[in-house]
């Protein structure tokens, strides 16, 4: 098991928009997370991230507590990727500069897939493995694309060689193609570099077609959980149906 979360709570104000959620991620799976707006999906990826406190209830790394606040090595083992590359990025930076952010800030030596050579070698190292070329590092965020952006943030993700990435709403920025473009490529890095993602989105068919096994939340609980295959066939809470049937269109079996 690499993660679990045991009947995690967060409250704001005395409100619950993260209820009794249990949860879990195997090593090698990619579990999708769906639900729509305003169901609590973005708090619970931030602390699984640390990035907020949970109330109660328990999160376990590798059966071990994982708290707010994180080692090194624990940051560098859950990375993460939002909805929105250009709010991720300095635009006052150079691309390099925040592709090697985390490089830079654990002080990591080597990182195992990558040939082990000069900071700039690992940065075109890194665009390379995501699809942008190399002369885009000393380029500023408004000299390219969003999916470039995502792709920059995606490199970011993995420099650090995590076990998980938490992704949330990772294409909602983004047009239909380059959506697909980036879904496949999330998918080959997965294979390629054997990690884990926990996938967040308000899209059922991107969900389905990243995740094997998913999990419905709906008002901060998780209200159901089906996997790719019998999303169809098992009995479902009427929720899920609706979802289901709302994405019941020519996209999702585009996608799917
Ligand atoms: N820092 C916060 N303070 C108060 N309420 C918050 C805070 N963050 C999120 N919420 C509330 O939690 C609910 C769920 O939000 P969110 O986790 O962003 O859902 P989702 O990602 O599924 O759209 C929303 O109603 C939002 O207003
Ligand atoms: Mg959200």
């Amino acid at each position: 098991m690499l993660l679990q979360l045991d009947n995690v709570q967060k409250y704001f104000n005395k409100k619950a928009t993260v209820c009794e959620v249990d949860l879990i991620v195997k090593k090698g799976e990619c579990v999708g997370l769906v639900g729509e707006s305003g169901s609590g999906k973005t708090t619970l990826a931030k602390c699984i991230l640390g990035l907020e406190e949970i109330t109660s209830g328990q999160l376990l790394l590798e059966g071990r507590p994982l708290q707010r606040k994180r080692d090194r090595t624990e940051r560098s083992r859950i990375q993460a990727v939002f909805q929105n590359p250009s709010a991720s990025m300095n635009p006052r930076r150079k691309i390099i500069d925040t592709l090697m952010e985390p490089y830079d800030a654990l002080k990591l030596k080597e990182i195992s897939f990558l040939h082990n050579t000069t900071r700039i070698e690992k940065a075109k190292q890194l665009l390379e493995m995501v699809g942008v070329p190399a002369d885009y590092l000393p380029k500023y965020p408004h000299q390219l694309s969003g999916g470039q952006k995502q792709r920059v943030m995606i490199a970011k993700a993995i420099s650090t060689q995590p076990d998980l990435i938490v992704f949330d709403e990772p294409t909602a920025s983004l047009d239909v193609t380059t959506q697909a473009k980036i879904l496949n490529l999330l998918k080959d890095l997965k294979e390629n570099l054997s990690m884990s993602y926990l996938f967040i989105s308000h899209d059922l068919a991107a969900v389905r077609f990243m995740s094997e096994r998913i999990y419905i939340m709906k008002e901060g609980r998780i209200i159901d959980e089906a996997t790719k295959e019998n999303l169809f066939l098992k009995e479902l809470q009427p929720y899920t149906k609706q979802l289901i049937s709302a994405f019941g269109d020519e996209r999702s079996e585009r996608l799917l």
